[in-house]
């Protein structure tokens, strides 16, 4: 169990306890090959609203051009401390079906997926750290998506590092005690 780990009223899977959105990345850890198939084969078995699975990845590893070209749509302090992660995945919703006929679950949609691929990754030994801090009409320019493909997330993916390499104000977020809403407040109703 780490400091991290989430202090829950009620037993959890340890996975869904252990995860959390760090800022700090191994920047010498990268990827073997077909070390991202399980996160994916976890997303691909998400729900979805009629079986429509409107969700899409754009995936890239550091070091490549396109790695280059995402971090480069991240904004504020996502750029300082995303770049060291292994990857950076586009989250992409296509928001009507093969017919042009509107999804209008796909951004939901989209989050299940990359809730299952997030917790497939905690259990496989890697962080992930989902940013909405990103310009989407930049990411949607650099990798021609259509007017239908909205990219809404970007999941920063790879292997814990130090706290100590991050900036002062970073490092402190870093650290700081992981809070929740109470689950009482949560239950609009419980008859
Ligand atoms: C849709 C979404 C957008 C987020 N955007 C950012 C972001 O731009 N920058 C950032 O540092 N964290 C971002 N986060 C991470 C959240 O701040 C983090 O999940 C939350 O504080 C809870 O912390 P935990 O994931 O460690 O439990 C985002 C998370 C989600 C799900």
């Amino acid at each position: 169990m780490s400091p991290r780990t989430a202090q829950t009223s009620a037993p959890v899977i340890d996975t869904i306890a252990e995860r959390w959105s760090p800022r700090s990345f191994d920047a010498d850890h990268t990827l073997p090959e077909g070390a991202l198939r399980g996160i994916f084969e976890a997303a691909r078995w998400a729900p979805s609203a009629s079986n429509t699975q409107p969700w899409r990845f754009i995936v890239t590893r550091r070091g490549s051009e396109s790695f280059a070209r995402v971090a480069e749509t991240l904004m504020g302090f996502n750029q300082q401390w995303a770049v060291n992660a292994a990857a950076l995945i586009v989250n992409v919703a296509n928001t009507v079906d093969a017919e042009g006929k509107p999804l209008p679950w796909a951004e939901y949609d989209l989050g299940q997926a990359v809730s299952h691929l997030s917790v497939q990754a905690t259990a496989e030994g890697f962080h992930v750290h989902q940013m909405g801090g990103f310009d989407r009409a930049a990411v949607a320019a650099a990798f021609g998506l259509a007017e239908t493909q909205t990219p809404v997330s970007i999941t920063a993916l790879g292997r814990l590092g130090s706290a100590d390499q991050l900036p002062d104000v970073l490092r402190e977020r870093e650290l700081a005690p992981r809070t929740r809403v109470d689950l009482d407040d949560l239950i609009l109703v419980n008859d």
